[in-house]
């Protein structure tokens, strides 16, 4: 099956539904803030967060820092600018972008999945130390790794919003265990004031192992620290890491 992008071009208008901005996102946010706060080697003002997509955690970031946004989508980067008129959104590709300004902490959240070999990922990491002053924190957090990867995992997420009502169906399944990829799988099933329209996207994400992490990010120029994030019933590993030199 060859991948789609419906959620971050037409089916965009989901996103506000799935996940709320102002409870989840703000206790992943409050944790990302500690973990800055206590990590960086200089006074965190400028903080990037690459892809940034709606702009929930920025939403969440912008009380305790200058927030600019990177992301792929010119769609999501509408949304995130709506949701926070006063930040600055760019749009790039984390594989490639150069800011014209450096940053004192860089977030790296989910969108990191997208990096779907290691060539990829390992840029993505150079943009982000790339955009870093040193002693600078890069805060990155993996949705899955080879360890936590869970083979046909499902999960049903209802949501409602002025008379359309939403089931999101997310499924993970890896059909080569030995490979750096797996897919992502998603149902939209829309009820717009009870009519009924199934929507589906497909994507081929990476996966790498916590040593992987490790020695890319080592390699890329950060000293690393590792804590484990508990949301709901998942617990995610997060890399705090200090830009040195
Ligand atoms: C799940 S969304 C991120 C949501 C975000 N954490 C928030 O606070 O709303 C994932 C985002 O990754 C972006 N993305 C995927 N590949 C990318 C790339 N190569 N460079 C930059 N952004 C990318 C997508 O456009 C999408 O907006």
């Amino acid at each position: 099956m060859n991948d789609t992008c419906h959620l971050y071009t037409d089916l965009a208008w989901l996103w506000p539904m799935w996940g709320d901005a102002t409870t989840e996102y703000a206790h992943y946010c409050r944790h990302v803030t500690e973990l800055i706060r206590r990590y960086a080697k200089r006074p965190a003002r400028a903080l990037l967060d690459i892809g940034c997509g709606g702009g929930k955690n920025v939403l969440n970031l912008k009380r305790e820092f200058d927030v600019t946004g990177v992301d792929l989508s010119s769609v999501m980067l509408a949304q995130a600018r709506e949701l926070n008129p006063e930040c600055t959104f760019i749009q790039g590709d984390m594989r490639a972008f150069k800011l014209d300004n450096t940053f004192d902490a860089v977030l790296m959240d989910d969108a990191i999945s997208y990096m779907r070999c290691l060539a990829d990922f390992a840029a993505a990491f150079r943009t982000a130390c790339a955009h870093l002053n040193p002693g600078g924190v890069l805060v990155a957090t993996p949705d899955v790794t080879t360890e936590t990867f869970q083979q046909n995992k499902t999960c049903a997420t209802p949501a409602t919003r002025d008379g359309v009502d939403v089931v999101f169906i997310e499924n993970a399944y890896d059909p080569d265990p030995s490979d750096e990829q797996y897919e992502t799988t998603i149902l939209y099933l829309i009820r717009d004031h009870g009519r009924l329209r199934i929507e589906a996207d497909h994507w081929t994400m990476g996966i790498f192992s916590l040593d992987t992490w490790r020695r890319i990010l080592r390699e890329t120029g950060f000293d690393v620290h590792e804590g484990q994030y508990n949301a709901d019933e998942d617990e995610y590993t997060m890399f705090t890491c200090v830009k040195t030199g």
